[in-house]
Formats: structure tokens, sequence, C-alpha cells
């Protein structure tokens, strides 16, 4: 069985970002299994094959996320010399294994399923429209700054039912926390997150100010065994919300415009059969894998697995956009193709872990997609985007095009 140790990839810069590809096939050919050090976390293991990726994700007897059930004292010293509000955010279900993962993750489903995705669409296009309006007039924009990043976070703001005029003090907040790819990243994003922790905690008790409809009421309701979340769970959990579905859902729509306009006939055949709205959705899923690899995995004992002999506590981490681009798995990998199906990427990941937000990125980009090009149907890119340099989110800095001619500002919804 092949592994290697590959210090010689790329998988943080802009110009790896601009385009992949090339590195992932480098990475699969090299792996299952390739060892990396990365930025902050150290030497991790990445599984890069889709059956590698997959099982690693999926095997959680011998994987956990916590370091502390793989015999690592690491995380527990640092949340010790963090800022208590800070280290609130450490009690968020992705960091925890079963049980206590499943008691939040059942706690989440219960408010989450209180309001289906279908009767949050009108309002998703609502908001998308309120955006699209104000683009109006104007004939070069930046779509990464004047839209692509306004939407997940008032989607979310409003889903989670925060008052209005809060909106944009999130963004303020959370802006700092888009580049925390190194220590110092992360000192200067404290200040940040404080104020944040801080918020949600005061606007989630009684008469706090969220709307009792809206997510915080389903979630301060939830109960399992007549237990609800404590304070800090609460606080932890919308903050998880925020910080999984607001990065991830702006790249999956910036990248997923990107590559409608850079491929014409692709775009002309979504725009002329509306009814490949869902499975061009997926492709874009997994021609830009926003989310280009998962948290880190501990292995919990000894073991060989894919062919080799790991240490308890050793960290590894699944490359998901090396998994949607193998070539064992996929036809033709690297192109653009919007009615490919069936299209099992794992872009959302797999495993307890899999993306609770799975349903609401899905239904932003369709509507976004449809919308966008509906109100300005002779967009086009007016310069090349630029890419942040980041670790494991597909980012873009900025996506520069030209409106063209405007045709009337209001347009049949048909979500
Ligand atoms: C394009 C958009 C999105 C992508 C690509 C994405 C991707 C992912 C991935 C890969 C994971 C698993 C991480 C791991 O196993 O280490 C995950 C987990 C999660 N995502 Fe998403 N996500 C997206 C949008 C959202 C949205 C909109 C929300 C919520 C509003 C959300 C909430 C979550 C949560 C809470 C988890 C943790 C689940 C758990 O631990 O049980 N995500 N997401």
């Amino acid at each position: 069985m092949r592994t290697a140790s590959t210090s010689s990839l790329d998988i943080l810069s802009a110009t790896f970002h601009a385009n992949p590809f090339s590195t992932l096939d480098r990475m699969r050919t090299a792996g299952p299994l390739v060892r990396q050090k990365l930025p902050i976390v150290g030497n991790t293991w990445l599984a890069v094959t889709y059956e590698a990726s997959s099982a690693l994700l999926k095997d959680h007897e011998n994987f956990a996320r916590d370091p502390g059930n793989a015999g690592s004292k690491t995380q527990e010293r640092l949340l010790k010399i963090l800022p208590s509000t800070v280290s609130v955010l450490a009690t968020n279900m992705l960091g925890h294994d079963d049980p206590e993962h499943r008691r939040l993750r059942g706690l989440v489903d219960q408010a989450f399923q209180r309001r289906t995705i279908d009767t949050l669409k009108p309002m998703i296009a609502n908001i998308a429209d309120r955006l699209l309006d104000k683009l109006e007039g104007k004939t070069e924009v930046d779509l990464m700054s004047d839209f692509c990043r306004e939407l997940p976070l008032s989607v979310i703001c409003a889903m989670l039912g925060l008052p209005e005029r809060d909106h944009h003090r999130f963004k303020n907040w959370l802006g700092g926390l888009k580049d925390a790819a190194s220590i110092g990243a992360i000192i200067r994003a404290i200040p940040g997150i404080i104020k944040v922790v801080r918020y949600l905690r005061r606007v989630s008790r009684p008469g706090g100010g969220a709307a009792p409809d809206g997510l915080i009421g389903a979630l301060c309701d939830a109960k399992i065994d007549g237990e609800s979340m404590s304070e800090d769970e609460l606080a932890s959990m919308i903050f998880l919300l925020f910080a999984a579905g607001q990065e991830t859902t702006t790249h999956l729509i910036s990248g997923g415009l990107f590559a409608l306009m850079s491929h014409e006939q692709q775009l002309l055949q979504m725009r002329s059969n509306p009814h490949l709205m869902p499975i061009c959705v997926e492709e874009c899923l997994r021609y830009v894998s926003p989310v280009q690899m998962t948290k880190p995995r501990f292995a919990v004992r000894d073991m060989t697995w894919q062919g080799r002999r790991y240490k308890r506590g050793d960290m590894f981490a699944a490359f998901l956009a090396a998994a949607n681009s193998d070539p064992a798995k996929f036809d033709n990998p690297s192109d653009f193709d919007i009615t490919r199906h069936p299209n099992p990427h794992l872009s959302f990941g797999t495993g307890v872990h899999f993306c609770l937000g799975f349903q609401l990125a899905r239904a932003e980009a369709g509507i976004v997609f449809e919308r966008i090009f509906a109100r300005f149907p002779d967009m086009r890119l007016s310069a090349e985007p630029k890419w942040h340099k980041r670790l494991g989110i597909r980012a873009m800095a900025s996506l520069p095009v030209h409106l063209a001619e405007m045709r009337g500002s209001r347009y049949p919804r048909r979500w």
C-alpha cells in the first residue's frame, strides 16, 4: 500500500485555489494517505482518495474528533489558557464524539426540523432580491463583497431570529475569523469572538431580542429526556451555526458563479432548463469543494489502517477536494458538468458529523443561481477572481463582474 510524505505539496496558496486539480492528482498518486505539516496543527495524515476519506469519516470506533479521547491533553491545556468566553466554544458538537455529540445533534436536529427548508425558501429569495436591488444601476461590481458575503450572513441571522439592526455588527465581529490560518490571525480574532459570544448569550435569554419563532427560540425549547441545552452550549451552538454555515455557503455561491460564468455552454444549459438546478448545485458542490478539508480526527489506538501502522493520537483529516476529484469515483473529474448524475460527492462530509446545514446551503445556492442570472442575464466576468491564501477552504477574495444591461427589476419567483 502506498503512503507518502509529500512536503512539497502546496495546498494553501492562492495559485492552488485558482486551479487545484493538478495538485489534487499528485496527492492521490502519493495516497491514499499523505503526510503534511499543516500550519498551527502540525503533522497530519491526509486521506486523499474517495475510499480513504469516506472510510476515515465513517470510522467512529478508531478515530475521534476530541483529541482527549485519543490520549492527548494539548487541547485541554490550551482551553485553560484561553479567555473563558472563548473556551466555551469548544463545547460545540463538531468537536465532540458520541455520546455527547449525539445528545447535542439530537437537540439541534429538533430545532432545525421545526421549519422545513421549503418554508425558508421565500425568505432566502427575498434576501437575494433585496441584495440584487442594490446592484441595479451599477455596471462593474465585486460580487464577493457586494453579494456573496452578504447573503449567507443575512440568511443565517434571519433564520436564527436575530434583530435585523444587529446583522451588520456580526459581519464586523466575525470578519477577523475568515483568515484564521495562523496563530496571529486567531489571536487577533479573539476580541471579535468575545463580543459575539457575549451578544449571543444576551440575545438568547427570554426577552433578549431574538424572535420567538426563530431558530434560537427553537433551540431554547428543544429537549431530550426533559433536558435542554445549557446557556454555554446554546451560545456555542449558535456560534457553530455561524462559523460552519456562513463562509462555506459564501464560497459555494462565489465558486459556483465563477464556474458557471467560465463555462458558457453549461450556463446556457442551466438557464434554458431550470429543472437541472438541483443537479447543477450538486456539481458546483463537487467541482468547487468549498470545504476542502475536514476537521482533524485522532487515532484512538495503535493500529494498522489502510495498510500502514499508526500510533494512538496520530492526527488525520479527509481532503474532500481530492476525494471529490478521484477518477476511481467520478468520470472526467476535472470537467465541470452540470448534468453529472449520480454525484456522490463528499462536500458535506459523511458519518455522524455530516453537515447539518446541507439543505439550507443547497437551497441558497439554487435560489442565487436562478435569481442572479434572471436579473442580470448578460453578467460576465470582467477580470480573473482573486483567491485567498487559506488552508482547508477554497476562498475567493474578489469576483469582479460586468453586470451589463438590466432587464427590469422584478422576476417571477419559482421558489
Ligand atoms: C456549501 C456549504 C457547506 C458546506 C460545503 C459544508 C460542509 C460541511 C462539512 C464538510 C462538515 C463536516 C466537517 C467534519 O466532518 O469535520 C460540516 C459539518 C457541519 N455543518 Fe456544514 N457545510 C455547509 C453549510 C452549512 C450550513 C449552511 C450550516 C448551518 C447553518 C452548516 C452547519 C454545519 C454543522 C453544525 C456541522 C457539524 C455537524 C456535526 O458535528 O454533527 N453547514 N459541514
